[in-house]
């Protein structure tokens, strides 16, 4: 079912937690509101959900107008961090709760239940209790309880937060692989962007009520087209520093803080050119090199933390600090002094004020 949010507004006294936010969501999409708390994420999902009522706009489901319809009349399962389960009933009673409200036969019960227990995996779990299992086992009921409804939009609100790390990725792979099975259209809020990255085909990312951008991950991530996205989306985070672009013989280069040009291989705005503006670039995307090496820039090993794979090394660079990554093989010390090089083709440019990214290719 195709999913269409139309400038949608909705305030609480005077604050405005969803602001003028509109998407289009296809049919079977998985898409992920990622952003920083508070910014509306849970707002705009419960405003889909039909709990909270806009202040304007309108929620269009497969071309029909649900703005003002009640959440049971949407066809939607909803699944939240708390995975509020009745404790006094059984795991069997939880999934088939919505059926016996509607009446439902205990065959067609029994039938429903056995079909989703069966696709999480927790087909021998039916007698028991919410308190008798783990939570993992807990959520993949909640996911059971949302998925009997035959839903076609299946809402999630940080499900797996109460999950520890390990159990955290495995139940990714799961809710991804059953959405993808069922191929049921999907919004999953998080604040957690590897979650977003790894589980959507599509990203929304907000701040303070507003839509920043709507793009698959690895388009957040290599092409952000705001300064905001580029800082937020990335771990260790870019590398931000005000400087210039400017151009010599042909070439376009940008300073770096130790007053050295490195070359930029990307089109950037000839009209920016000599102008102050924010030049990004991302940890990855610096390397060690030798010394006398061109367009390198020099630096003095202030830091280093050991991420296991990488070391993250802070590079002391004329008032700046810069991070890059680092193989622990290099054998590099607090205190030596580097060379560095950037790759030519991950530069990133923005505006200073509006924050706007400055690349040709992201207009
Ligand atoms: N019921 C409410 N009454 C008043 N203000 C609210 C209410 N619910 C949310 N807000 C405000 O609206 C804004 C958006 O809140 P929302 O819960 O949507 O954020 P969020 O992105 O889900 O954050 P988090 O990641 O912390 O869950 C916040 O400023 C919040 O304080
Ligand atoms: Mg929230």
């Amino acid at each position: 079912m195709d999913v269409s949010i139309n400038n949608l507004t909705k305030k609480f006294g005077n604050v405005t937690a969803v602001n003028n936010f509109s998407l289009e969501i296809k049919s079977g999409e998985f898409v992920a509101f990622l952003g920083p708390s508070g910014c509306g994420k849970t707002t705009t999902l419960l405003t889909v959900a039909g709990i909270y009522k806009p202040n304007s706009g309108s929620i269009v489901f497969g071309g029909k107008d649900v703005t003002f319809a009640q959440p049971k009349d949407r066809n939607i399962g909803m699944v939240f961090q708390s995975y509020a389960l009745y404790p006094h009933m059984s795991v069997y009673e939880n999934i088939v709760f919505s059926m016996k409200l509607k009446k439902a036969s205990e065959e067609d019960k029994k039938k429903a239940a056995q079909e989703v227990a069966d696709l999480l995996g927790i087909g021998h779990l039916l007698e028991r209790k919410p308190g008798e299992l783990s939570g993992g086992q807990q959520q993949r009921v909640a996911l059971g309880r949302a998925l009997v409804k035959k839903p076609q939009l299946l809402l999630f609100d940080e499900p797996l937060s109460n999950l520890d790390a390990r159990l955290r990725i495995s139940m990714r792979t799961e809710i991804k692989r059953i959405q993808k099975e069922l191929g049921i259209t999907c919004i999953y809020v998080t604040h957690d962007q590897i979650e977003a990255m790894t589980m959507a085909d599509k990203v929304a990312v907000l701040k303070d009520g507003l839509l920043q951008t709507f793009q698959p991950p690895i388009e957040l991530h290599t092409h952000p087209c705001t300064e905001f996205i580029g800082s937020f989306v990335g771990n260790p985070p870019m590398n931000l520093f005000n400087s210039k672009v400017v151009e010599k013989d042909g070439d376009i280069f940008t300073i770096l803080p130790d007053k050295s040009m490195m070359k930029v291989n990307k089109i950037v705005d000839p009209k920016v050119y000599n102008k102050e503006l924010r030049v990004g670039i991302r940890p990855e995307d610096i390397e060690i090199v030798d010394k006398g090496t061109a367009d390198s820039s020099t630096g003095i090993v202030s830091l280093f933390e050991p991420l296991g794979r990488d070391n993250l090394v802070n590079v002391r660079c004329g008032n700046k600090t810069i991070q890059l990554l680092s193989s622990p093989k290099a054998g590099i010390e607090i205190g030596d002094t580097i060379n560095f090089k950037a790759v030519d083709t991950q530069w990133q440019f923005f505006d200073l004020e509006s924050g706007k990214s400055l690349l040709w290719h992201t207009k």
